[in-house]
């Protein structure tokens, strides 16, 4: 049981805010506000009830230094048009700054805290530090589901001082990730892509004992394609991994979980944008040419795949879906969930970065059940493993 922001009393209260404000940035402003509109309905909660909010969090990894390129001074304007209400900034997340600044807070107004790992105790997850960011609420509340997979001062050992609630955004990730993998209408299926079978390991041999039909594309799709005896020419792949591949491979037969490998691909010299390109069938792989992306007849399998099961979690594109024209196979089962979601016959969950950017650029991110802006913490999910952000949280 976790407590929920609906049974903290937060009226007129300093609520400590753990949030996921680590937002892409180009030319000194906000590329990408998502993390910022999810943070919204908590904030408001808070607000509302005449809390006296408190945003942490952190921004890039200055490691423990004050890194003036990595202030979160440079999200407060974002932040506050968001809100639509004035953001005050203080200039530490501890000590006399920090306590300045939240002293100075009026029933329903937001401070932001500067970065918290400009002190290498956030990274430690320093008890001392947590104290002095305690020292600074009466209550605390997390809502970054997506850095829950550190065990940070400010999202582990702070969450003990003090009584602690999950956030309306992490709560509503927690019931979606939790509806997909852990009681999914069946059968369900996962896309696991990306360059490296090595970095999704974990995932892979947590997701064959619990889904029905395994995709896996991109890059990894040649390691495996390479383990089963396949000539993948000079295309990405880890041949080291032949074997670690195969034992995902007897593991899914073990667990009766189908694995879905390409079965047409296409191949180029290089990867360009525009670059002569051909589809060819796995088997014909010419020596000198890499293989880019799933071919047309693959994207179709795989769409009449989807069209069969009832849930499905995705992360990773299927191909090199940054250079045109090697984005089609992505772009097409893409919009083939998207298109068994909006019908009501599929529920889809997504996460990652490159996974959200792959579905926008497909047009297909709006129809999506439920898109995670978590990368790691999506993953460590999708592993299987316990987040110690989220665990902290359990009531004892
Ligand atoms: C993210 O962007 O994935 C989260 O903010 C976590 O950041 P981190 O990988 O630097 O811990
Ligand atoms: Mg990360």
């Amino acid at each position: 049981m976790r407590t929920s922001l609906d049974e903290l009393e937060v009226g007129g209260r300093r609520v400590l805010l753990r949030a996921d404000l680590n937002v892409p940035m180009h030319g000194g402003q906000v590329s990408d506000a998502t993390r910022i509109e999810r943070l919204l309905p908590t904030v408001k909660h808070l607000t509302e009830r005449g809390a006296h909010v408190v945003v942490t969090s952190h921004f890039g990894r200055p490691k423990g230094q004050v890194v003036p390129g990595m202030s979160l001074a440079a999200v407060v304007p974002a932040l506050s048009s968001a809100l639509g209400q004035p953001v005050a900034f203080a200039e530490d997340c501890v000590g006399e700054a920090a306590a300045a600044v939240v002293g100075g807070l009026a029933d329903g107004q937001v401070a932001l805290l500067e970065n918290l790992r400009f002190h290498a105790g956030e990274e430690q997850n320093d008890p001392e530090f947590a104290a002095r960011l305690a020292e600074l609420g009466d209550c605390y509340v997390n809502d970054a589901f997506s850095c829950a997979h550190r065990a940070h001062a400010s999202t582990e050992a702070l969450a003990r001082l003090l009584p602690a609630a999950v956030g309306l955004g992490m709560a509503a990730e927690l019931r979606a990730l939790g509806g997909a993998l852990d009681t999914p209408e069946r059968p369900l299926a996962a896309v696991i892509g990306g360059a490296k079978v090595s970095t999704k390991l974990e995932v892979l041999n947590n997701l064959v004992a619990r889904v029905d039909v395994l995709i896996i594309g991109g890059g990894m799709a040649n390691t495996f394609l390479y383990a089963r005896g396949v000539d993948v020419g000079r295309s990405l792949c880890e041949h080291e991994l032949a074997e670690t591949a195969r034992d995902v491979e007897t593991r899914a037969a073990a667990a009766g979980c189908t694995i879905v490998l390409p079965d047409d691909v296409v191949v180029a010299a290089e990867l360009a944008a525009g670059v002569a390109h051909q589809t060819v069938s796995t088997a014909e792989v010419p020596a000198d040419a890499m293989i880019l992306d799933i071919g047309p007849a693959s994207a179709r399998d795989l769409a009449a795949r989807l069209s069969a099961c009832r849930t499905l979690v995705w992360n990773g594109p299927l191909g090199a879906f940054e250079t045109p024209p090697f984005d089609a196979g992505t772009n097409a089962v893409a919009r083939a969930a998207a298109k068994l979601t909006a019908a009501g016959r599929l529920s889809s969950v997504a996460g990652g970065g490159d996974t959200l950017a792959a579905l926008a650029q497909a047009g297909a991110a709006g129809d999506f059940s439920y898109l995670s802006t978590a990368g790691g913490a999506f993953l460590d999910w999708l592993a299987g493993k316990t987040l110690p952000g989220v665990a902290v949280l359990e009531r004892q």
